[in-house]
Formats: C-alpha cells, structure tokens, sequence
C-alpha cells in the first residue's frame, strides 16, 4: 500500500514538474489584460447572439443562453492559457491577434451566413500555425469550430468535417514549413484537396459548375467550386500580408528566420568586413549550437539567426576584442585601465540591444545578445584589477545579464565558452582530451548558476557535450592535410 502511495505521489511530482514552462512567462500589462478579457466577453455575447435574437421562450431557454456564454468564455481562456503554455515568451500583441481571429471569424459567420467555414476558418489557422505554432493554431481551430454553425439553414456536417480535417492538415503542416514557396503549394494542395473531399462528400451539381461566376463566390451557399477558389484566394492573401503581420504583432515564423539568416543581409555583411575575425568566431559557434539544438530538440532555425547576430554589438569597436586584432597590438594593454576594458566588453551587449532595434530584430533574436553573456564575469580583467587592489568588488566585472531563458540561448553560451578553447585544441589531441575541456567548461557555466532558468535536464547536457566534441571532431577532420602524390598529379 506504502508503495502504491508513493508511486502516485511520485507520479504526482512528475507531471507537476512536466507543466512547469521552460521559459519564464512575458509579463501581460494590466490594460492589456482586461482588454483581452472584454474581447473574451465580446466574443461570448456574440456567439449567444443567435439565441439572444429570438423570442425568450421560459426559464430553459435563458439557463442555456447563459450556459452558452460560459461554455465560449471558458474556451477563450482556456485559449489563452495553453498559448500562455505552450509559447511562455508569447507576448500580448500575439494574444490580441488570436482572439482578434476568433472574433473576425464569428463575425464573419454571422453576417456573411452564405460563406463556407472553410473560407473563414483555414486563412487564420495558416497565419497562427506559421507564427506561434502548430499546438496553438490546432487548439484554435478546435475553439474556432466549437458552435459552428448556429446558422439557421443548417449546413451539412460532412462540411464542417472538412473544414477540421483541412485546418488541422494547414496547421501541422504550416508549423513545419520553412519557405513561402512551399506555403504557396500548401495554399494550392489543401484548396484541392477541400474540393475533392467535399466531392465525395456533398457531391457536385453541374449546374454549380457550369453557371460558375464570381457573384457566386460569397452569395451562393453549397457551390463547392466557388468556396474551393474562394478558400485558395484567402489563403494566398493571407501569405502575401504574412510579412505585415510579422512586423506589427512581432511574430517570428521560419520564413522569417531563414531571410535573417541569410549572410548577403546588410548587416551580416558590414560584420564580415568590419569584424572579420567576430564573423568567423561566429560561424563556427553555428555550427557548434545548431548541431546541440538538434541533438536535444530544439529550435535549431532560432538558434542559427540568435548566433549570427549574437557579437553584433562588437561593431561599435571591433578591434577592441582579440580576434579581429589580427596580430596587431591590443589596445587594452595600452589603455591598462581593467575597469574601462570592462565597460568595453559590456558595450557589445549594450550596443548590440541597440543595434537590433535599429534593425527591427524580432525579440526572441535580439534576446540572444543579452542572454549569451549571461551574468559572467570577466575572467581576464578581473585578475588585472584584483593585482592592483586585493579588495575590489567582482560585480563591476560582472556582465549586466539576465542569465539564459531558453534553452537555446543557454546552448549559445555554452557553444561560445567552447568555441575559443576547442579552435586553440591540439591538432593531435585525442577525443577524450576535447571532450574533457568542454565538460570542464560547460561544468563551469552550471556551477556559476548560469542555466538556472533554461531547465537543462542532466541527459540534454550531456547531448549537448556529446554533439560540440562531433562538430569539433568534424572541423578537425578538415584541417587535416591531405597527403598531395609526388607528381602533383591525383590518380
Ligand atoms: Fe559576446
Ligand atoms: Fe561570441
């Protein structure tokens, strides 16, 4: 019986432990939050509008008015809740556009009784599942269904089977795709794919198809060629205003981190030719991070642009920092003044926070230049100053922080503590060497309590080693000559 007991009890912990987020929750303001509510509450008087229009007939008809407006009030928070969940940095911009959907789409079906729910449903599914993920855009759409339709001419249910087996395709296939040439496909597949379903379905009056015209589109209901053009229409335009969507509700979608990722950008380039050797630092950092994110499940797309645009800041004096020095004399010997060296190096995060709202880097991009330095301190300059006062506090030669919130920021730290150390590694040196400086490194970080908050469990760390010793296992492998035949010729 003590055994059962403790199983739950255990059991219990686990789950508790598996709803706790990863990431600290975005803090929602106050006017945001009842503004958030009022829509919530404007959402549920609108859907209990069909009921409220009619005559009150008895004491039924009010208690399944009021239950009405509970069940859909209860479904938007339980929205809000789980996109709370699922995306902690979710911030109130984003909450606004999901409930701003869910109130688009009710008035759209109220008015407009004649459209197809595929037409008002699939649109925003494809925009939610690009921009905050495949979970959120399923639990949207299950919400957005609920009650559908309370139009009084019925409509056929095989229709809103459709409709939810082409909104979940759109959202789990939405949340993966990583170009808009592959969106535009989707846009084309699932319009056809909704056409030859509802044919099956409904089945298709020639008339429909030979008296197609365009009036048809929004006024006649059940033409199912009308609603397939209508619903590939809406979805095209919802790629096209896409990038709109992004700037102004600060959405990250993949497209949008494969674009910044792209090195031809401005300012990847002006880093390449003003800090050369911060750019190569960078590269391979890339390489050592994305191999990690993959390694233990992560958002290896976020972690590739955060990386690229982590030393940005460095811009402000690339020859201050070692590895664009090239040879040359360091100014910090001349300067000899620890604590000016240190404002320096905290400059390159303060610069580069700077450098990213000038550039209009998404949040969870920008987060990265913060957070890869964490709280560390400055190793280097804090031994200087401590060699002329014994006495002086670490806290001026610490970096300002906060220590990662993700788990891909805090990989980013790791790969950037790893990278210098494993460039300077013995050509010669054996697996075991490389693999017991990165443990020592990444030991450090832990111990410093820089991952606190990025809830590493001991498996992902080790992953996380395991993968920096293959790239740097692959990085090695090139840099070995190959033997060139006497003759200078290759057989
Ligand atoms: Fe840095
Ligand atoms: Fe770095």
């Amino acid at each position: 019986m003590q055994n059962l007991t403790r199983l739950i009890k255990k059991t219990i912990n686990l789950w508790i432990k598996s709803q706790a987020p990863t990431q600290k929750l975005t803090n929602i303001k106050k006017i945001d939050r009842f503004l958030i509510l009022l829509i919530c509450v404007i959402i549920s008087i609108i859907t209990s509008y069909e009921y409220v229009t009619k005559p009150i007939q008895n004491i039924d008809f009010i208690i399944s008015v009021i239950i009405n407006f509970f069940e859909v009030f209860i479904c938007c928070g339980v929205l809000v809740y789980i996109s709370k969940k699922e995306e902690p940095t979710i911030n109130s911009r984003q909450i606004f556009l999901l409930i701003g959907l869910l109130l688009t789409v009710l008035i759209l079906k109220i008015n407009l009784k004649t459209i197809s729910p595929l037409s008002i449903i699939v649109p925003p599914t494809l925009i939610i599942s690009q921009g905050m993920g495949t979970t959120i855009a399923l639990s949207w759409v299950s919400i957005a269904l609920i009650n559908w339709p309370n139009s009084p001419n019925g409509m056929n249910e095989y229709l809103l089977l459709t409709t939810f087996v082409s909104s979940c395709i759109v959202a789990i296939l939405s949340g993966k795709i990583r170009s808009r040439a592959q969106l535009l496909q989707v846009s084309i597949l699932v319009p056809l794919g909704a056409f030859i379903g509802q044919y099956f379905f409904l089945g298709i009056d020639n008339n429909n198809l030979y008296n197609f015209n365009i009036q048809n589109i929004v006024s006649k209901q059940g033409n199912i060629v009308s609603d397939t053009f209508l619903l590939a229409a809406l979805m095209l335009l919802a790629i096209i205003c896409m990038p709109i969507l992004e700037s102004i509700f600060g959405l990250v979608t993949k497209a949008r981190l494969l674009e910044l990722a792209d090195q031809e950008k401005p300012l990847l380039r002006k880093l390449s030719i003003e800090a050369p050797g911060t750019f190569e630092h960078t590269l391979l950092l890339c390489g050592l991070a994305e191999e990690a994110t993959r390694t233990i499940g992560g958002n290896v797309d976020l972690v590739r642009t955060g990386a690229l645009y982590h030393d940005i800041g460095k811009l402000h004096a690339p020859n201050w920092f070692i590895e664009n020095q090239n040879g040359s004399s360091n100014p910090h010997d001349e300067l000899d003044n620890p604590f000016e060296s240190a404002k320096i190096l905290q400059d390159h995060v303060d610069k580069g926070i700077q450098i990213a709202r000038k550039y209009r880097l998404p949040k969870p991009v920008a987060n990265f230049i913060p957070e890869h330095q964490g709280t560390l301190k400055m190793g280097y300059f804090l031994f200087k100053a401590k060699e002329k006062d014994k006495n002086i506090s670490e806290n001026n030669f610490k970096y300002k922080g906060p220590i990662p919130q993700s788990k891909e920021t805090a990989i980013l730290m790791l790969a950037d503590g790893c990278e210098a150390a494993l460039r300077a590694m013995d050509i010669n040196a054996s697996d075991k060497e490389a693999l017991k400086i990165i443990s020592k490194i990444i030991n450090s970080r832990i111990q410093d309590g820089q991952l606190l908050d990025s809830n590493f469990s001991r498996g992902e760390i080790y992953l996380i080693k395991i993968s920096f010793l293959n790239v740097w296992k692959r990085v090695r492998h090139r840099r070995i000559q190959y033997p060139t035949a006497k003759n200078n010729s290759f057989t």
